[in-house]
């Protein structure tokens, strides 16, 4: 069963927390606590009037001792009866499509009940579960009460999300929109997701969104994506692909092209894009992995195991290295991983391209790999066109020599057409141009693929290509 069990980690936590305004001995409700992560985070700020709902007895459990002060409940925080008004409320709620909500009947949730409920009218039939935390959030809060809850941005793009952010202003002013990512979650969740800061019955709503990146602990402030004037798709990237960095081996002198002459124990892979010619990494050259997979080691390749322990030993780094070797008899084994998708150098020198890696190959960490959730061929002509590349413009960082820097969550922020409305004879010719350009790397294919593009834009073919050029032709000049 599908409890949308995503959980905050401490440092989210405890920065949500930290944008209450209310004082510390202010009555504040945790609707759905999980593992406690908000919980932790109000304790550590000094608020002791806490309620806390979580419908799992088993995570119930595992919470309920460590906050004895703490009034928790096992229940169904959506059909809870209570008088109670609250000053705070703080929720990171589950995310739960509407057609899945019927599967937690046995725990006395379902659409059926809650349509009965006359608290969600307002709420349309395809509402996600999160909705319905939020509504009812609403009704336990004080007027000038605040709620600060995290979901996922999806509700700005969707129909269902329309009448929800009309709700959701009509009884509440946002004072605070962050759009937040990076760790963000215990497991890694794919969703975009969103902070606000809501104040019931304040219903002015004058803040800025804000631009939040996290990062080894750290939170780093980000520019606004540059709003682009030309490019105004709402499918965002997370519908249709997922992104990640490709392997990082932590010591590339001893794993990348290793001094062996047997192959066994080495796998191609695509360590540069300078090694690429092409959108395809089928003529790439190909660099070799050490990456033995069993632990039935040939005489040299000892030799060589043996030689960079020592080196290491003696070094005293990599750090990586150093405490696996401590620990396992196999510290040189790599956590691979399937690299099969299409990859991204993070760094543009002159022309942007998307690769489809039909080879294969491990990708090294210097480029992202980003795996379709449609057809590949479709993803590859929607990344390969003027109207992606002049995003990717915008949104990089300028390095010195005309070198753009892009990061994953530029490659995350890119925008798509609705693909639903994209009609199946141009999804076919983005398939043929996709496999085209592959083939036989010809940039006209690019041109062709933003032509069929531009029927669903507002800007037309030769605006965005001038666009795009005029800013490409700038970043190489330095300017
Ligand atoms: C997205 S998790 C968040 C947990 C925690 N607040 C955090 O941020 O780490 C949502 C939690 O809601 C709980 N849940 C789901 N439906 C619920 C309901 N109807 N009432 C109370 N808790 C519920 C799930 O078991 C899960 O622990």
């Amino acid at each position: 069963m599908d409890l949308g069990q995503i959980f905050t980690t401490g440092n989210v936590a405890s920065y949500m927390v930290n944008l209450f305004t209310i004082p510390k001995d202010a009555r504040i409700i945790e609707p759905c606590f999980g593992e406690g992560a908000f919980l932790r985070a109000l304790t550590d700020s000094g608020y002791s009037e806490v309620d806390g709902y979580e419908i799992d007895k088993k995570l119930f459990d595992n919470v309920k001792n460590k906050y004895p002060k703490y009034n928790l409940v096992n229940a169904d925080f959506l059909s809870c009866n209570s008088d109670q008004l609250y000053d705070g409320i703080i929720m990171n709620p589950p995310y739960i499509r509407h057609e899945k909500i019927n599967d937690l009947a046995e725990l006395g949730v379902s659409k059926e009940k809650l349509s009965k409920n006359d608290l969600f009218h307002s709420l349309p039939n395809t509402a996600n579960m999160y909705m319905y935390f939020i509504v009812k959030g609403f009704s336990l809060l004080r007027m000038g009460g605040e709620m600060i809850v995290i979901f996922p941005s999806s509700w700005i793009n969707t129909r269902s999300g329309d009448s929800f952010q009309k709700m959701i202003k009509a009884c509440a002013g946002i004072k605070r929109r962050i759009h937040i990512s990076g760790e963000v979650f215990e497991k890694n969740a794919l969703v975009e997701v969103l902070i606000l800061k809501l104040v019931k019955g304040d219903l002015s709503t004058n803040c800025k969104a804000e631009y939040v990146h996290l990062s080894n602990d750290k939170f780093i402030n980000l520019d606004a994506p540059e709003q682009s004037d030309v490019v105004s798709w709402k499918t965002s990237f997370s519908k249709l692909a997922n992104v990640r960095r490709g392997l990082t081996t932590g010591y590339n002198e001893m794993y990348i092209n290793p001094n062996l002459k047997n192959k066994k124990y080495m796998r191609p892979i695509i360590s540069s894009p300078k090694n690429i010619c092409g959108f395809s990494t089928k003529d790439a050259k190909k660099d070799w992995l050490f990456a033995p997979l069993d632990e039935d080691l040939d005489k040299k390749c000892i030799e060589y195991l043996k030689y960079w322990k020592k080196r290491i030993l003696e070094n005293k780094k990599p750090q990586t290295l150093l405490n696996k070797i401590a620990t396992t008899k196999t510290w040189y084994k790599l956590n691979l991983f399937d690299c099969e998708g299409i990859i991204f150098s993070y760094f543009v020198r002159n022309d942007m391209k998307f690769v489809m890696n039909e080879e294969q190959c491990i990708i090294r960490d210097n480029f992202y790999i980003i795996f379709p959730k449609i057809d590949k061929w479709i993803l590859f002509s929607l990344l390969n066109n003027y109207y992606t590349y002049y995003q990717l413009e915008s949104m990089g960082k300028k390095y010195g020599a005309g070198l753009l820097k892009l990061q994953r969550y530029d490659i995350e922020s890119i925008t798509f057409p609705d693909i639903d409305a994209i009609k199946e004879n141009d999804m076919h010719l983005l398939q043929k141009y996709g496999r085209q350009l592959a083939q036989k790397g010809d940039r006209k294919c690019i041109d062709d693929i933003t032509k069929i593009l531009s029927a669903y834009s507002e800007c037309n073919f030769n605006k965005i290509k001038q666009k795009y050029e005029t800013k490409r032709k700038k970043r190489l000049e330095g300017l």
